[in-house]
């Protein structure tokens, strides 16, 4: 522990981001500038919430038109917009109701909190557990910290939660005999980890779990806020593998395209704890996040938007296993699904960032010393072919480098 003063941050900023030495202007489409000009292909689109890119015409109109209406009321009055967008939601997915958030950290809470009230309104009050995985990230709240079980994210914040299982992803044996146990409330996990590295979890053990969930009557919780509403090809990750529905699942990220807004959705059975007074949010659904979320989400769902996620997903592929066959010594493995794109590296994940940065092209970062690319999901096949040959060239400098530092 240190006794020295603490300094105070030029930026006056609580130091908690480790931010690259560059700031952006204005952004179109794949495309983010500089105040002085300098162009970047961004391939990490806010980590994965620009799906529709930057300064969409029709968001954009829809910002404008909303704000000369009305910004917010509060949650005790009916609120149009919201209830269009629940429609929308609940029509193209499992679930019957939505709860609206302004973040993914948020819709998770809303979900846990679902899943808990769920076993008490049936009269099983002991049923508490929820089951996570190593290598989640559900978000950066109290719970949302502990349910991903990250020691570095969970470390200093005192005593760990109760009522969080952690499973090593892959195990089976293990994830059975927790969701067998008589206090579990329900199971949490991405169909595709995000900032795990962009690992999918195979279509039949996703069914699997579904099964095992439902045999010992325990609730299925998907996290889709960084790979669902079309960043796999489908609305929702887990339409992949088909007959693996969840009871509640958590989105965000693309749903507002950059402005926040998150969703809890759940079935009806799921949610009947959920009854007035024991949730609730102050800007959660207000009427400005719902009419961007609204125009949004119907370019998502377009069938053309997701033909066109899974038609430059495949070029991706194609070219990305191309460029690993190229560069063995960086590329060790290419994993995701659609446009949630992992590049498994050799040489240390950051510094690849800065060597693809220099190249003007922006890439996120994540677990298993991947990078992970994120791009809108408008990327024409063209940008995509210019992402390819910037990272090509990162590859070449990737190279240079290790040559540098170990040489034969
Ligand atoms: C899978 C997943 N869940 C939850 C969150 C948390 O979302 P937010 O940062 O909006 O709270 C994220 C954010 O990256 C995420 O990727």
């Amino acid at each position: 522990m240190s006794n020295v003063a603490a300094q105070v941050p030029a930026d006056h900023l609580m130091g908690v981001y480790n931010r690259a030495p560059v700031a952006f202007d204005r952004g179109r489409g794949v495309r983010l500038y500089t105040e002085e000009g300098v162009e970047y292909l961004d391939c990490m689109a806010g980590i994965a919430t620009c799906g529709l890119g930057h300064a969409h015409p029709r968001l954009v109109d829809a910002v404008k038109r909303q704000a000369e209406k009305l910004w917010h009321v509060s949650n005790v009055f009916r609120i149009k917009e919201q209830e269009a967008l629940a429609k929308r939601l609940t029509d193209a997915s499992f679930a019957d109701v939505a709860f609206f958030t302004n973040s993914g950290a948020e819709a998770l809470e809303c979900a846990l909190k679902t899943a808990r009230k769920y076993h008490h309104a049936n009269g099983q009050p002991e049923r508490i557990d929820v089951i996570g995985f190593d290598g989640s990230f559900h978000g950066r709240t109290y719970a949302t910290i502990n349910a991903a079980g990250n020691p570095s994210y969970v470390e200093g914040f005192g005593p760990r939660l109760p009522g969080y299982v952690q499973v090593k992803f892959g195990d089976h044996d293990a994830l059975k005999a927790a969701i067998a146990a008589p206090t579990t409330a329900a199971v949490l996990i991405e169909p595709v980890q995000g900032e795990g590295g962009a690992r999918a979890v195979p279509d039949h053990c996703l069914r699997g779990l579904r099964d095992l969930c439902t045999e010992h009557g325990v609730l299925l919780i998907f996290d889709e806020v960084q790979c669902g509403l079309g960043r796999t090809g489908q609305l929702f990750a887990h339409e992949w593998a088909r007959e693996a529905q969840p009871d509640i699942m958590a989105l965000a990220k693309a749903l507002g395209n950059g402005f926040p807004v998150g969703a809890c959705l759940a079935t009806a059975e799921a949610a009947k704890g959920m009854t007035t007074g024991v949730h609730g949010s102050t800007y959660g659904g207000n009427p400005f996040a719902m009419a961007v979320a609204l125009e949004a989400f119907d370019e998502l769902s377009k069938p053309e938007t997701l033909a066109h996620v899974r038609e430059v997903a495949g070029y991706f592929a194609q070219q990305l296993e191309g460029l690993k066959a190229r560069y063995p010594d960086v590329i060790v493995d290419i994993r995701g699904r659609g446009l949630l794109i992992g590049i498994k590296l050799v040489p240390n994940n950051r510094h690849f960032m800065v060597w693809a940065r220099d190249e003007k092209l922006l890439i996120a970062g994540g677990g298993d010393n991947c990078v992970r690319l994120l791009p809108p999901l408008i990327i024409t096949q063209a940008e995509a072919h210019e992402a390819i040959e910037k990272i090509e060239r990162a590859c070449e400098t990737a190279r240079t480098e290790m040559q540098k530092a170990s040489p034969q």
